[in-house]
């Protein structure tokens, strides 16, 4: 009997001893758990798409031993006010850092209202808030990219081609170049932005425009299709230049005239933004004349970071942030002479 009541205590002991020694061991590897909640404006979007799939890969990069990563993803197909129910859902399954594109980008409230009651903070991302709803807490951070140098370099990239190939581009001669733009959703600080920025350089460096028409197309290639028919419809050939504020909408006109069965010595020439994988393949067949890169792989490396700092409350230090809570990435033009560098990237 003592015996036996020598040997269970020797076991309790030796079970206590060990869950001591494996909280200590536990303790000593202590893995940061951070769970990230990503909301986006709608999934039929090309760049967000993209950007978010380097998202996701930066996540995996950064995982470690010590640091575990989750990323929710809901896509809000549209509506502002599904975005705001998905984002209540992802507070109550415990993130612990939001990362949003707004569908409205002027009708964040109810987001920053519920990021703060719970003191989550939130990175929004591509669509960018209005300075004033930035202001209301300081749990509020914004990454991507200046909409202003994405226009200017389109102008830069369409003038060098003016310049370059005029009697191509020109094709009545008439000493100006004839032109339609396609924009991108009314109200997106990426489209209307990019339209004047890319006119007036245009027009800064010498080259002669006449306006023929402008269509919205919301950064879809299907819609820019529709609307390039209708402007064909109407201009026939006269069209020498084709400026859409983003790759998609570039694609959709050139599809247009792919439907249409216009031979190549009617073309006009097209400049897109973006980059995307679709973009850059037709920047190296050189059926798009040129593009300019929005820096995907920067922008998730940098929301990435931010996130995974501010879930862990350190190394905000390595940031770079502009009027404190801002991080812009650079654009960068590409042609087919530099295209093959970018084609590379996402690899
Ligand atoms: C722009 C991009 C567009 C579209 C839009 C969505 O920056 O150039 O292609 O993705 O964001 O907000
Ligand atoms: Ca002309």
């Amino acid at each position: 009997m003592d015996v036996k009541k020598f040997l269970a205590a020797g076991i309790v002991f030796a079970i206590s001893f060990l869950a001591i020694c494996g909280c200590g061991t536990k303790q000593a590897a202590a893995v940061d758990m951070v769970q990230v909640g990503v909301a986006y404006y709608d999934q039929s979007d090309t760049f967000l798409t993209e950007l978010l799939g380097c998202l996701r890969a930066q996540f995996e990069t950064m995982e470690s031993g010590r640091l575990h990563i989750t990323m929710s993803i809901r896509d809000a197909a549209g509506s502002q006010r599904r975005q705001d129910d998905q984002v209540k859902e992802l507070i109550d399954s415990g993130c612990n850092v939001l990362c949003i594109n707004l569908v409205d980008r002027a009708n964040p409230a109810e987001i920053i209202d519920l990021a703060r009651e719970h003191a989550i903070p939130v990175i929004f991302f591509n669509r960018e808030p209005v300075a004033e709803d930035m202001m209301q807490w300081d749990g509020l951070y914004y990454v991507g990219a200046d909409a202003r140098q994405s226009g200017v370099m389109q102008g830069e990239l369409a003038a060098d081609a003016v310049r370059a190939d005029n009697n191509r581009i020109d094709r009545n001669n008439d000493g100006k170049v004839q032109y339609v733009v396609l924009e991108g959703e009314p109200g997106h600080q990426d489209a209307i932005i990019r339209t004047e920025n890319a006119v007036d350089t245009l027009k800064n460096r010498g080259i002669a425009l006449e306006k023929l028409s402008c269509g919205i197309a919301n950064w879809s290639r299907a819609q820019a299709q529709n609307r390039m028919m209708q402007m064909i419809g109407q201009y026939q050939n006269q069209i020498e230049l084709v400026l859409a504020n983003n790759d998609d909408m570039a694609l959709g006109a050139m599809d247009a005239y792919k439907k249409l069965n216009v031979t190549e010595s009617a073309l006009p020439v097209f400049f897109g933004i973006d980059g995307t994988q679709a973009g850059l393949h037709a920047v190296a067949d050189e059926e798009l004349a040129a593009t300019v890169y929005n820096d995907k792989e920067g922008q998730a490396a940098a929301i990435a970071k931010l996130a995974v700092a501010l879930a862990l409350g350190e190394g905000m230090d390595g940031i770079a942030f502009e009027k404190g809570r801002y991080v812009y990435l650079e654009y960068a033009k590409v042609t087919s002479g530099n295209v093959r560098g970018f084609l590379g990237r996402g690899d």
